[in-house]
């Protein structure tokens, strides 16, 4: 019996992925900070045998993720030929709290991706590029996965000015004002429910949709603005774009058959006051929104202290029992 462990982060889309084409290639391109804080651990236990799975979460047997991980290695064959004759024991566990509705599929398909990449270097089977493999397996498990392979950003899909970007598997992306790379990203669990749609149903949503191809456009146009805004400091274009595809994002679903409201009331509470505050202040704080109620708030490191008095003072009434999350842009995976 042998084993293997890595730590792997959540990441925060910027421009967002949204629609996808068989086998999960994107619609569009897509950019994210990589997180530091919110990640899982996953030790794979492995040994010769003849396909068995078994998975723990946080040390308790749950074999209702067995699909997703059968799923999982089922559509990566190409790069683990080997999982059917193995047995694999795989131990998870994340560091942010299970009901707080926070994503884990991006930190765990990437951290089950690089354990199996590393069978795979012990198996001493070739691989030309370890970490764009990973991410490029990673992204058969969860699209976004395909980011967290890198820091302090990551760039997911062809576009036009990123060199080598690709639709199978992202790119570290590092051109930017130094500012990006401490920038903090503060969580506010506004609801800590499930999903109301799951990622399948809202990718699924794009297609047919009557604004499809106009967003998949807009997209890369707002890719383009952003990389010019991330290399320049340019906070206010930033934010002002940043703002723009969370909205997007979320218009898409209400404007989509069938339809569906994403925000609650409290996530609307929290922008108004955001937008309020940065009005009256001028300080550089934004905020971004994946397909559910929670808010990401993001702002340089150096208002940190202002921001969260802001926070605690002002946003947090509006998070199920008072809680956020701070967490900040990191570096990317860490073998353990
Ligand atoms: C709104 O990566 O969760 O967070 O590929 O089906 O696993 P699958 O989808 P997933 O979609 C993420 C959607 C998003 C935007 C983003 O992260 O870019």
């Amino acid at each position: 019996m042998k084993e293997t462990a890595w730590k792997s982060p959540s990441n925060i889309a910027l421009v967002k992925y949204w629609g996808k084409y068989d086998v999960q290639i994107p619609a569009n391109p897509s950019i994210s900070f990589t997180l530091s804080e919110a990640a899982t651990t996953t030790r794979l236990i492995y040994k010769q045998g003849t396909g068995n799975i078994t998975i723990y979460l946080d040390g308790e047997k749950t074999p209702s993720f067995l699909p997703k991980i059968q799923g999982f290695l089922e559509r990566s064959k190409e790069f683990f030929p080997f999982t059917g004759k193995m047995d694999f024991e795989i131990h998870t566990s994340n560091s942010f709290p299970h009901s707080s509705g926070i994503a884990s599929s991006a930190s765990g398909m990437s951290a089950l991706a690089l354990c199996m990449m590393s069978v795979k270097k012990d198996l001493g089977l070739p691989i030309n590029n370890f970490m764009e493999e990973a991410s490029n397996a990673a992204r058969l498990g969860s699209g976004s996965g395909s980011r967290s392979l890198f820091g302090p950003l990551a760039a997911w899909g062809e576009h036009a000015e990123i060199d080598g970007s690709s639709n199978e598997f992202a790119v570290a992306f590092s051109d930017v004002d130094p500012i990006f790379n401490s920038f903090q990203d503060t969580i506010l669990l506004v609801d800590k429910g499930e999903k109301t749609v799951s990622s399948t149903v809202g990718h699924g949503l794009m297609n047919g949709h009557p604004y499809a191809a106009t967003r998949f456009e807009q997209a890369h146009k707002n890719q383009s603005a952003l990389l010019t805004s991330l290399l320049e400091g340019d906070l206010d274009t930033f934010g002002a774009i940043v703002e723009s595809e969370a909205l997007t994002l979320h218009g898409m679903m209400m404007t989509s058959m069938p339809y569906f409201m994403l925000m609650k009331p409290n996530t609307l509470e929290v922008l108004n006051k955001i937008w309020a505050y940065r009005e009256e202040t001028k300080h550089p704080v934004y905020f971004t929104l994946d397909a559910g109620a929670n808010v990401h708030v993001l702002y340089p490191k150096s208002h940190k202290d202002v921001i969260i008095s802001f926070i605690d003072s002002e946003l947090r009434t509006f998070c199920k029992d008072d809680s956020y999350l701070c967490d900040e842009v990191g570096q990317g995976p860490v073998q353990l």
